[in-house]
């Protein structure tokens, strides 16, 4: 079914003008519709709302740090199967097992350590609905999907 989700280029990537190019262009490759796109700098307490479930984790505060470090580019994607189509083309969160288990991946060809893994992806369609909200608080999934 056609879906939506929020596609994040994190710090890393945003940083190096070669790299986000390429993840440019594979979300087009890729047949994603460019619904909203938008560069955005996150303060630091817009990092801890945002990955909130994590705090107590021994990485939460490198995250948290990184993820306000620099300007990310955030996307509204829609295509069919659009939640799940854009994670396996990001691979698995850890880097280096991303290299091991899926080596044409995302992750796998540019990201740095498990903590700058260059992209996000939402995990399903309730979390992409509320990360949509989260990105982009102009924007209603609901009368997008009325009008499609
Ligand atoms: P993301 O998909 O944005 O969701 C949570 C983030 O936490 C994840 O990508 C990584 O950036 C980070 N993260 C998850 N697991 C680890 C880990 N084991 N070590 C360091 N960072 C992690």
């Amino acid at each position: 079914a056609l879906q939506l989700t929020l596609a994040v280029i994190k710090p890393d990537a945003v940083a190096h003008p070669l790299i986000l190019e390429a993840l440019h262009q594979k979300i087009l490759e890729n047949k994603f519709i460019i619904v909203k796109s938008k560069e955005i700098v996150w303060q630091r307490q817009d990092s801890e709302r945002f990955y909130a479930e994590h705090k107590g984790r021994f990485f939460y505060q490198r995250l948290v740090e990184f993820m306000s470090s620099g300007p990310m580019q955030a996307y509204i994607l829609a295509r069919e199967e659009a939640v799940s189509q854009w994670r396996m083309m990001m691979g698995p969160t850890k880097v280096f097992r991303a290299r091991y288990v899926a080596p044409g991946t995302i992750r796998a060809r540019f990201g740095l350590t498990d903590t700058r893994n260059t992209t996000h992806g939402s995990d399903s369609e309730d979390s992409a609905r509320r990360e949509i909200a989260f990105f982009f608080p102009e924007f209603s999934v609901a009368e997008w999907m009325e009008r499609v």
